[in-house]
């Protein structure tokens, strides 16, 4: 029987199986909660019903709640109504779980009195990547089930466990390997005749009562670390403290009071904001469904310094072989000795085994031909930046390559439409512009050259996915999205500089705003002397006088600071130096606010990323914020710069930046005309 278009009730040899049909990922949408509601309340009552199971269709159980409902009032019944109905009835209710059981669809789950699983499965309580808490019962339910340990690493981290662990913490009741309908449904029909209690999760305290209470204090130092600046991490611990130490239905009432402050607040917005942009990037407008990817079974990676080897590293993960060229003896056998270093460190870390280690290590060989890259059917190219010796590679490759390889450059700056004009197919040249490092870092910008294919651009960014990385699709221009705005926020924090302000004033500011370093910082930690040229080092400008003294960055032990470790310590060498280029050219010294040089930060950020969308470079404001999340740690909780913009404002963006244009007589300040175009139009970014 249909009872709502996402829900139907079958009753099949005494068991009442209602089943969620709402695709894509079963999502507890309305009409969902509305009919699984109705569902019940039919069966209850039935004498012919001894047990009932919920099941989903499709590819997972239910994925949480919808999300998309989100921001205006929830229609009942909402979640907890469901769950008080599914606690008050007298039958056993089983949860047939696949794919998998996220948040409101955990929490689900949790509110039957057992749980079946496919051991494919994976169950969590993501939420608080939400900037909320599981506010259907969650984190009130968890703890009697896994112990508040476990329940704290789940909500806190979000991270979903997979099912053998839900078993080993009496998560779920049985683990099945295939067809998990008959499973489950055989399972209800024993439930349903058995003599047993079926106790519900609210009742079950046994677990609350072994509690150590530093796991709380110990739960907080995590987060202080790891969720410096979100708000969500320290909510989800009070509740779990409210399930250990009060009843039920008042842990209830207190879960329910925070998430209800959680969802009122910005960090939820942008978070929730950002789930939505995240999946937007990796879709392409104009690019045809049907599009035909290019198969990808083996890749070649030229250069293998620290960003050869991290990519090649990338493919190795996923269990993609790898050649990597090198044009000496002695550099191919450091790239790969320090990949296998890596792999060693991670393995003695215990995130991988050796064993892993060792087959991903073995995927990577070495060559000092290029002719061996014959046989790959993408190359990228991470050489330094220089483009006649990438216009030489690229002209090199052409008769070398398969016909229908894919060159990739992974060029940070310099023109990707020229690089492609060295080679007699430039329709399969394509930017992909890692960060460093590779191996680690989420964001591959993928630059679509003037004349790059569709296929080829469908192609790698179905691939990006396939390497863990997040993609986003972007145009030919200096420093594409992510380098090319972090230019204009480097101009401010210079010419701050060279005003007085001292740098750790200025580095605070933007650490304190959730960026994981500031821009002083952040410049040392890649190298002061990346595109450093000593003959036309120039005398008036910070960082070629740090070059000059040999001050490269973290990397030489010095530059915008000393270092002990990884410290950084404040060098009066510096002061000066800054002091003098002030001088050299006439600018006068002055004192600035923190929020002063968070606006000439930031605000510049926000323009030129205006100027991005005004050109076309990205195709959508959630794309910059998606590069400044995943590229530069732009806190997520602020959901990236266009973000930030459309929340002060835009009139007030362009007020402020007009307000610096008058102070200091400088273009670099005019508002671009796009901005005030949407502005006047009383318009977000989008
Ligand atoms: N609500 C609405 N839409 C959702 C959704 C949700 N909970 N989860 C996924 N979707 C949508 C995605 O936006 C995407 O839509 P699109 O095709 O139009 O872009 C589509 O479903 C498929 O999602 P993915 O592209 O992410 O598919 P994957 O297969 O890569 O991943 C997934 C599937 C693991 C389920 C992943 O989508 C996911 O992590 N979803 C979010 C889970 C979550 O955070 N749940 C908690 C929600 S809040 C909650 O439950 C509150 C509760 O306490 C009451």
């Amino acid at each position: 029987m249909k009872i709502t278009d996402a829900v139907l009730l079958e009753i099949k040899d005494s068991v009442a199986l209602i089943t969620i049909e709402n695709p894509p990922v079963n999502a507890l949408s309305h009409n969902v909660r509305f009919g699984v509601k109705k569902a019940i309340e039919l069966v209850m009552a039935d004498e012919s019903v001894s047990s009932i199971v919920i099941y989903c269709s499709g590819r997972t159980f239910c994925a949480g709640a919808d999300i998309k409902e989100f921001g205006a009032p929830m229609q009942e019944p909402v979640h907890s109504q469901l769950h008080d109905l599914m606690d008050s009835v007298n039958k056993p209710i089983i949860a047939g779980i696949h794919g998998t059981a996220l948040g409101g669809g955990l929490e689900l789950a949790l509110s039957c009195h057992y749980r079946v699983a496919i051991s494919t499965a994976k169950l969590g309580l993501p939420e608080v990547q939400l900037g909320i808490l599981p506010g259907a019962g969650g984190t009130q339910r968890l703890p009697r089930l896994v112990g508040p340990k476990k329940a704290l690493d789940m909500v806190v981290s979000g991270m979903p466990i997979g099912a053998k662990e839900a078993l080993d913490y009496g998560l779920i009741d049985k683990l099945v390997d295939s067809d998990l309908l008959a499973a489950v449904m055989l399972f209800a029909r024993e439930k349903g005749v058995s003599n047993n209690d079926h106790i519900r999760v609210r009742d079950r305290d046994e677990k609350l009562r072994l509690v150590e209470q530093s796991i709380f204090s110990d739960a907080r130092k995590v987060i202080s670390r790891r969720a410096r600046g979100f708000t969500a991490p320290e909510y989800n611990i009070r509740c779990i403290e409210a399930a250990v130490h009060k009843p039920f239905d008042e842990g209830i009432s207190i879960e329910s009071d925070l998430v209800m402050e959680l969802m009122k607040g910005d960090q939820a917005r942008a978070q929730q904001y950002f789930f939505f942009a995240e999946r937007q990037a990796s879709k392409i407008e104009g690019l045809s469904k049907g599009t035909k990817h290019r198969p990808i079974f083996k890749v070649g990676v030229i250069g293998g310094g620290l960003m050869g080897g991290g990519i090649s590293m990338n493919m190795a993960n996923v269990n993609i072989p790898v050649t990597m060229i090198e044009t000496s003896e002695k550099a191919l056998e450091q790239g790969l000795k320090t990949i296998r270093n890596n792999y060693e460190s991670t393995a003695s870390k215990g995130r991988i085994s050796f064993d892993i280690a060792k087959q991903r290590y073995e995927l990577i060989k070495g060559s000092l031909d290029l002719g061996d890259l014959n046989d790959c059917d993408l190359i990228i190219e991470a050489v330094f930046e220089e483009m006649s010796v990438k216009k030489d590679i690229f002209s090199r490759l052409d008769s070398i390559l398969k016909q229908d390889a894919i060159l990739a450059s992974n060029t940070s700056a310099l023109n990707l439409n020229e690089i492609a004009s060295a080679t007699t197919r430039p329709q399969s040249v394509i930017g992909l512009h890692f960060f460093s490092p590779a191996n680690v870092m989420k964001l591959l910008e993928v630059v679509r050259g003037e004349k790059t294919s569709d296929d080829v651009i469908a192609t790698c960014m179905s691939f990006a996915k396939r390497i863990n990385k997040v993609p986003v699709l972007v145009g030919v221009c200096p420093g594409f999205v992510g380098n090319r705005i972090l230019h204009y926020r480097q101009i401010q924090a210079n010419q701050l500089a060279l005003e007085g302000v001292p740098i750790e004033q200025i580095d605070r500011v933007l650490y304190e705003f959730g960026f994981p370093m500031g821009p002083f910082q952040m410049g040392d930690l890649a190298g002061l002397d990346l595109g450093w040229k000593a003959d036309s080092s120039n005398s008036s400008d910070i960082r070629d006088r740090l070059c000059e003294l040999g001050r490269f960055g973290q990397k030489s032990g010095n530059g915008f600071y000393d270092y002990e470790g990884r410290m950084p310590i404040h060098s009066d060498i510096v002061s000066e130096v800054i002091k003098d280029c002030g001088r050299l050219q006439g600018i006068e010294r002055r004192d600035s606010s923190d929020n002063e040089i968070l606006d000439r930060c930031l605000l510049p950020m926000i323009n030129e990323g205006a100027k991005i969308l005004e050109e076309g470079i990205a195709s959508r404001a959630s794309d910059i914020d998606v590069v400044y999340v995943y590229g530069y740690g732009w806190p997520r909780y602020r959901g990236g710069p266009m973000h930030y913009a459309n929340c002060l404002g835009l009139k007030k963006v362009i007020a402020k930046l007009q307000h610096y244009r008058e102070n200091t007589g400088d273009d670099f300040w005019t508002p671009c005309q796009f901005l005030v175009d949407l502005a006047d139009s009383q318009s977000l970014f989008t």
